[in-house]
């Protein structure tokens, strides 16, 4: 991949963040095509192009950060086969996930998601018990779930800067266990759409919920808008979030409308074309205010 000049501030957010420790980050909402998957995509491959080690873990069975990077890997690759030994549910199975990420450049690394994780809230249960939201030991057996998918995490999370989860818009055991072992949650939703619904409800119940009866450790980043189109309706839902959340909780850089995103999952997340660059530099004021919040939530 080529190297896009990024501005000064990100450079120099960037040598402030400690090196050598890692992060967890889980992207989610739960109503779908808010841009979990978009900024997925988007901030870790930014965030490897600055010297940050990131890797993505795809908890989607949609499966479609994985194909576009899968597409990506191709391309920088193209006289090598993509194979994948085992999946990322096998791995779960049986106890490990190391050795599963591929490598799409030498800090953008990724475990796929492939169809059989649809057994992943079976397998929780199987192995440590089947329980209903109104049983008095619920969240007692779910955090013991939880736990062994913490053990699995911890294993690979050493390896990085970041690891990022995508994840299914739903509010269920995946998007549950992944805020369980994640340092931060990032909140996406759409300017346009009633996705700030799914914001709030997950903010509001699944995480408060978790945070309430778990042992989490996780904090909010911050509620990022998408998608911004400068319309009338843009602005009345940051407001929105704005009034919802509070200010300080609504990223102030927010990702705009950007026709080359929706080439992604088609051409990959290449960077050898004016247009693609100039994505990429869109996109950079956002990871500048994501890399400033962690700093920032590291001081404290
Ligand atoms: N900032 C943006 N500019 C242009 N297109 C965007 C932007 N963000 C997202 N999109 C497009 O909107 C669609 C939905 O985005 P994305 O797949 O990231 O949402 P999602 O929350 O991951 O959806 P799901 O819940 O189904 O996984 C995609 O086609 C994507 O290309
Ligand atoms: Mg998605």
């Amino acid at each position: 991949m080529k190297y896009v000049d990024f501005p000064n501030s990100l450079e120099l957010i960037a040598s402030k963040i400690t090196p050598n420790k890692s992060r967890v980050i889980n992207v989610a909402n739960q109503k779908g095509g808010v841009g979990k998957s978009t900024i997925v995509r988007l901030l870790p491959t930014i965030l490897s192009m600055l010297g940050f080690k990131c890797l993505v873990i795809d908890l989607d069975m949609q499966a479609n950060a994985t194909k576009s990077f899968f597409v990506t890997r191709n391309y920088l690759h193209e006289d090598e086969l993509t194979i994948f030994e085992k999946t990322l549910m096998k791995g779960i199975a049986e106890g490990s996930i190391k050795g599963l990420a591929i490598d799409i450049t030498e800090n953008l690394h990724f475990i796929p998601s492939a169809m059989d994780l649809e057994s992943f809230p079976t397998f929780l249960s199987k192995k440590f018990g089947l329980v209903d939201i109104g049983d008095s030991n619920y969240y007692q057996v779910k955090e013991l779930q939880y736990e062994y998918f913490q053990t699995l995490i911890d294993e690979v999370k050493s390896d990085y800067d970041f690891v990022f989860f995508d994840t299914p818009p739903s509010a269920s055991d995946f998007t549950k266990a992944s805020s369980y072992v994640s340092d931060y949650v990032l909140i996406a939703f759409q300017t346009q759409s009633d996705s700030l619904d799914g914001a709030v409800d997950y903010l509001g119940t699944t995480l408060t919920n978790l945070n309430n009866n778990m042992n989490t450790h996780f904090q909010v980043l911050g509620v990022l808008p998408n998608q911004y189109n400068n319309k009338k309706i843009d602005t009345t839902t940051i407001n929105d979030a704005k009034n919802i959340f509070g200010e300080d909780n609504v990223f102030s850089n927010i990702l705009p409308n950007i026709t080359e995103i929706q080439n992604i999952p088609r051409d990959g997340l290449i960077n050898d074309s004016y247009w693609n660059a100039r994505m990429y530099k869109m996109v950079a004021p956002v990871v500048e205010e994501f890399l400033t919040r962690i700093y920032l939530a590291e001081e404290e």
